[in-house]
């Protein structure tokens, strides 16, 4: 029944939370074990899939309710809660892929991402081929007969791109691989990679989903039987969320769709402000008519998000300046959250780049990215026109 909710009442009221005293905000299991009064019953609930709880490394109940959740908003069969987003990341792909294989992702892709597929895969024996831009021909171009892997990140860090999710998930199927999107930028409320053909959504909930800049967290979503294999690992590799840390993703799921709501409105005034701004030479934002990707995010976005980036005229020193001067806007990074946070990709997000794979990436030594928090817009726009004035 819950499967006809809208939204945010599925975020609000969606995945199971028993319990015993009937409080309306979910209980904190705040427990690394679980006691049982039998010999007999410790060995049922020390079964490869126990019918109860025993341990929260292997599954705890304020865990569950967050991944069922989750599951819920993206449309999957169930999820699987891990400590960060690159948890979330590293265990999707490791439930993918094994020695032998190929995998395909972009270079201009989350800075830790494009690292586990430059640097980490290939030392356990897995090709790798980081394409330069996030095209479906790109995609294509990248395949071999080993390919078991299509990595996605729509739009893209930091650079905004769009990849086609529904071309490059026919792509892999019809070679029996395996696609994982990597939803933060979007959130399930702008974007439902699953309902376009993906077979697994990966998420650093750090981001929107808790949404308030004080949680680590990540999840994947996707079949039963892949979530199963999944948590098998994460059972053994240690990536589990602790039970505090999916309380607050919980938290911050029951106003995601508001919050995305006014990000996404923000966003776009920003964007077209920064657009006609004499002191700014671009701007990349999937909902200006003038990105390149526009016309595909229409079709598979429900919203074009909060996140934008742009260069100032002038390269480094006059970016630079500008970044310094705002006051309103937080200089840290990270994303995805209640205040705006503006970070300088060449300094900081993506600077364990290689400088020509930052290149590739489109990445110039001037581009701000902006994270468009809650604040009130116009003080946002103001806080904007004040910088560039002093770049
Ligand atoms: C798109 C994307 N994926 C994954 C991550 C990693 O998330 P976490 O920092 O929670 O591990 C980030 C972090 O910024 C990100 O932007």
């Amino acid at each position: 029944m819950s499967k006809q909710w809208g939204f945010t009442t599925k975020a609000i009221h969606g995945g199971r939370m028993p319990d015993a005293h009937k409080a309306v905000a979910p209980p904190i299991y705040q427990t690394a074990t679980f006691y049982y009064d039998s010999a007999e019953e410790g060995a049922r609930l020390g079964q490869e899939i126990p019918p109860g709880y025993i341990y929260t490394r292997w599954a705890n109940p304020t865990t569950r309710a967050l991944e069922e959740k989750v599951a819920l908003l993206e449309g999957g069969e169930d999820a699987l809660a891990t400590s960060s987003g690159m948890g979330a990341v590293s265990s999707a792909v490791l439930t993918v892929v094994k020695p032998g294989d190929h995998a395909v992702a972009p270079a201009a892709i989350y800075q830790a991402t494009y690292q586990l597929f430059a640097d980490i895969l290939p030392g356990y024996g897995i090709q790798t081929t980081v394409i330069s831009d996030s095209s479906t021909d790109a995609y294509e171009r990248a395949l071999r007969p080993n390919t078991k892997l299509l990595f996605i990140e729509t739009p893209n860090n930091p650079m905004l791109g769009i990849t086609e999710i529904e071309r490059v998930a026919a792509l892999a199927r019809a070679r029996s691989a395996v696609t994982i999107a990597d939803n933060t930028w979007a959130t399930p409320y702008n974007q439902t990679p699953l309902s376009l053909g993906v077979d697994v959504v990966a998420h650093s909930a750090t981001k929107y989903l808790g949404g308030h800049h004080d949680v680590t967290a990540g999840l994947i979503v996707g079949r039963a039987e892949f979530i199963k294999r999944a948590k098998r690992q994460a059972r053994i590799l240690g990536t589990t969320i602790d039970p505090f840390g999916a309380w607050l993703v919980i938290r911050g799921l029951a106003t995601l769709a508001l919050r995305v709501e006014r990000q996404n409105g923000s966003a776009q005034r920003l964007a077209e402000f920064l657009a006609g701004h004499p002191k700014v030479s671009k701007v990349y934002y999937p909902g200006l008519p003038s990105h390149p990707g526009h016309a595909i995010a229409r079709r598979q976005m429900r919203g074009f998000g909060g996140m934008l980036s742009f260069e100032v005229k002038g390269g480094y020193g006059p970016g630079v300046r500008a970044f310094e001067a705002l006051q309103v806007c937080k200089r840290a990074t990270s994303l995805g959250g209640i205040s705006t946070l503006v970070s300088h990709p060449a300094g900081i997000s993506s600077v364990q780049m290689p400088k020509e794979i930052r290149a590739v990436a489109g990445i110039s030594e001037g581009l701000i990215r902006v994270s468009v928090g809650i604040e009130d817009p116009d003080d946002l726009l103001d806080d904007f026109e004040q910088a560039l004035r002093l770049a």
